[in-house]
């Protein structure tokens, strides 16, 4: 190893063109996801603009803008018009979600349509699982609805489903189900501070208690790397972390021991951070957004789930 006068290293960033022939991670918006909320009424976010509710209709008009702009995919959430227990709107034939995969699927063919699987959006009590009588969630009893969910979204036309509802055994629940199709594990899902946004557009938060019993301690890593073990053993496709940007040593530990493609999903409180700090002057938006995606592409993230998704694509 020589070292200073014989190594400069600033030899190679004298110039733009220098750097970008030598520069070892990039975000393209081809590893782009972009979230979108389908509702019975459309909320626009001026605030947020990626956390913002479309209806069936308008969701065509922005998917059409995002295939535009070549983002190549999309995850679907839905709010239905009412919540039960069971999260039925989940899973019944003409959810909202179910709605909007029969009016994009024919009109998208090459977009990758990817739909969130869980209970809590659907839920009168916000939990990602049914609620037993001693105010548990019980896994068991989940797994079902989850797996019903998933195969409705299949039969609408999703090309993928994504599983964040983190109870134990419900890959290999929808696996069974669905031999063909690709399953993007929520496997390492914390429970964090970091989703306020979301659930304030979803209107998702838990009506008692929290998401500790099911989601993942914010403190521990091995365990993250158990839960993908089981992830993989039932049958993913892909292993995904969220929150992203106060994780990525988990990323990084998730891409060194596994080989299976790796997902981040960059949360809404991430984005949420970076446009109020945006708004009130203190650091430039792309530049800070473009450095945040980077960051979780160099952790080791092979495809980022992130509301800026559009914004970015649309930067020139
Ligand atoms: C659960 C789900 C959540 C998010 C994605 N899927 C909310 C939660 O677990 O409370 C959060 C995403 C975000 O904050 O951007 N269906």
């Amino acid at each position: 190893m020589s070292a200073f006068p014989v190594t400069r290293l600033r030899r190679l960033r004298r110039t733009g063109a220098l750097r970008d022939l030598v520069r070892e991670t990039t975000v393209s918006v081809d590893d782009l996801v972009m979230p979108l909320f389908v509702a019975p009424e459309a909320l626009p976010n001026a605030r947020l603009p990626g956390l913002a509710r479309h209806t069936v209709e308008s969701v065509v008009r922005e998917v059409e803008e995002l295939v535009r702009l070549g983002v190549p995919a999309v995850l679907l959430f839905g709010i239905p018009e009412e919540k039960d227990e069971d999260g039925s709107g989940a899973w019944v034939d003409d959810g909202i979600v179910q709605q909007a995969l029969r009016a994009l699927r024919p009109r998208f063919s090459e977009l990758v349509l990817m739909t969130d699987v869980c209970l809590c959006e659907y839920t009168s009590h916000g939990h990602c699982g049914v609620v037993a009588a001693d105010g548990q969630v019980d896994n068991d009893a989940s797994l079902d609805l989850i797996t019903r969910a998933a195969v409705s979204h299949a039969e609408a036309g999703a090309d993928v489903v994504c599983p964040s509802d983190m109870m134990d055994g419900r890959v290999g629940a929808i696996r069974e189900a669905l031999p063909q199709l690709p399953i993007v594990s929520y496997a390492v899902k914390y429970a964090s501070a970091f989703y306020g946004p979301f659930r304030d557009v979803a209107d998702s938060a838990p009506a008692f208690g929290d998401r500790r019993g099911y989601q993942m301690d914010p403190g521990n890593v091995r365990e993250a790397l158990r839960e993908c073990e089981q992830d993989v053993a039932e049958g993913a496709d892909v292993l995904m972390v969220k929150p992203a940007l106060p994780y990525l040593d988990v990323l990084r530990a998730v891409r060194d021991r596994f080989d299976l493609p790796l997902a981040a999903y960059n949360v809404s409180g991430e984005y949420a951070m970076l446009k109020a700090a945006a708004a009130a002057g203190d650091l430039d938006e792309r530049a800070a957004a473009t450095e945040a995606l980077t960051s979780i592409r160099r952790a080791g993230a092979d495809l980022i789930f992130t509301y800026w998704a559009k914004e970015f694509a649309s930067w020139p």
